[in-house]
């Protein structure tokens, strides 16, 4: 299938199970999102174009930043007078410099994204000492399984989307004598590998627990398989040859949106069950959006108006939107309160949920909230745009 026809039977998928959400259920696992000032510790060169990011974490905050393998912060800055918020990834093993009361420091890689405001400034503008704010840590690209004695994990990635699979791997080759995790990490070159090093120290330490396979698109390995694009014939090679599916118990994909939704479709057809399978996209699969501003509106007399309402950190308020504009939950919102949680924009790192209690609404993007969380009321409110005279949200459950 094209990618072109697979996102269009995804976006209606997910259209389809959107259009009226239910309210009820218990509360989901995610926390709050709040910015907090954190010094820069170390800035590392992964390759000509990545750096990794550490961040001393205070204590008095350090609760706050816990993690799971797996999940992202987001970033502040005020860039150009303009204020710009990207997610990272984590990308260390989860007790990779902790004490036990939540983490002394924190990782991210930062892959320059040609013509990118924030990548691009923070591969020159960024430097030990600079404070940042950073966002404690969201997102449920995380482990499912209960036990990973005897598990194996597989992970796809392509280029920066190696970060949240470097935690992950780390984390569940860490946690257990007996866990497997097979990478298959794709790039154009060995120049543009990002963790290297990192990946081949991680080979040394669990020689026989990591399996580890580079595909190269425009440099030749030894191995012919590991030569070229990685499009559907190679990559039905590859989980015929390499990374058998019956073997494995979870699944993670990172990397842009034709490459994931290539391995979603393929291990679907091989029988793979879906809820084994979970991925998380950098940017929508339409490309970045521009910032939610929240600004001002003016709304005429007569004018037909969406009455939002919203509780954030226990206080509520409401805002009216007009119909004509047709805004989402998230830029209404923020006219009235700039603290309401943010991050993409786009319907892809879910910083901005909130559970539907009233109301209905139309989301136009979601690949940041799971099933169960749809089932229990969850929107994106950056995506969701109501289709009834009024509705409540609340952002604290
Ligand atoms: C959950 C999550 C985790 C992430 N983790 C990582 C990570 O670990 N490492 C990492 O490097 N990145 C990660 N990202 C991506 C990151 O957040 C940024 O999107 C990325 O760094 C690019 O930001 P930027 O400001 O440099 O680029 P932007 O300014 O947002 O531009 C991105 C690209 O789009 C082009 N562009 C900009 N505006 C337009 C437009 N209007 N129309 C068409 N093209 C346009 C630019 O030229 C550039 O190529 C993650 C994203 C998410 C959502
Ligand atoms: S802000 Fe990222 S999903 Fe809404």
């Amino acid at each position: 299938m094209a990618p072109g026809q697979a996102g269009d039977a995804e976006r209606e998928r997910i259209a389809e199970a959107l259009l009226t959400t239910a309210v009820g259920g218990p509360h989901g696992s995610r926390r709050r999102g709040r910015f907090h000032a954190l010094r820069v510790a170390a800035v590392r060169p992964l390759t000509d174009d990545a750096i990794e990011v550490t961040f001393a974490v205070p204590e008095e905050v350090r609760d706050e930043f816990d993690y799971l393998a797996g999940q992202h912060v987001a970033l502040r800055a005020t860039l150009d007078g303009r204020e710009v918020r990207r997610s990272y990834s984590l990308c260390r093993a989860v007790d990779a410099g902790g004490g036990g009361d939540g983490p002394r420091t924190i990782s991210i890689a930062i892959k320059r994204d040609a013509g990118g405001r924030f990548s691009t400034w923070a591969q020159t503008g960024l430097k030990v000492g600079d404070e940042l704010e950073v966002m404690n840590p969201q997102g449920s690209f995380t482990s499912t399984l209960a036990d990973l004695d005897g598990a194996h994990v597989a992970g796809i990635a392509a280029g920066s989307g190696i970060t949240p699979l470097m935690a992950l791997a780390a984390t569940v080759l860490d946690r257990s004598e007996t866990s497997r995790f097979t990478l298959v990490y794709t790039n154009r070159s060995s120049l543009d590998v990002m963790f290297l090093d990192d990946l081949s120290d991680l080979k040394d330490r669990y020689p026989t627990r990591l399996a580890l396979h580079h595909v190269l698109s425009r440099e030749q390995r030894t191995a012919p398989l590991l030569s070229g694009r990685l499009d559907e014939p190679r990559l039905r090679r590859i989980l015929d040859e390499l990374v058998l599916p019956d073997t494995v118990d979870e699944w993670f994909l990172c990397g842009p949106f034709p490459l994931v939704q290539l391995c979603r479709d393929t291990l679907a057809d091989l029988g793979v069950d879906a809820a084994h399978v979970r991925y998380e996209l950098f940017t929508p699969a339409d490309g970045p959006r521009d910032e939610p501003v929240g600004g001002p509106v003016t709304i005429a007399a007569d004018e037909p108006v969406t009455r939002i309402e919203f509780t954030l950190d226990g206080q509520s308020q409401s805002v009216d939107s007009p119909v004509a504009a047709h805004e989402s939950i998230l830029t209404a919102a923020l006219r009235v309160r700039p603290d309401v949680p943010f991050a993409c924009a786009g319907g892809v790192c879910g910083t901005c949920r909130a559970r539907l209690l009233q109301g209905s609404v139309t989301m136009t993007e979601n690949y940041a909230l799971e099933p169960d969380e749809l089932e229990r009321g969850y929107v994106l409110t950056c995506q969701s745009h109501p289709t009834t005279d009024a509705v409540v949200v609340d952002y604290d459950v």
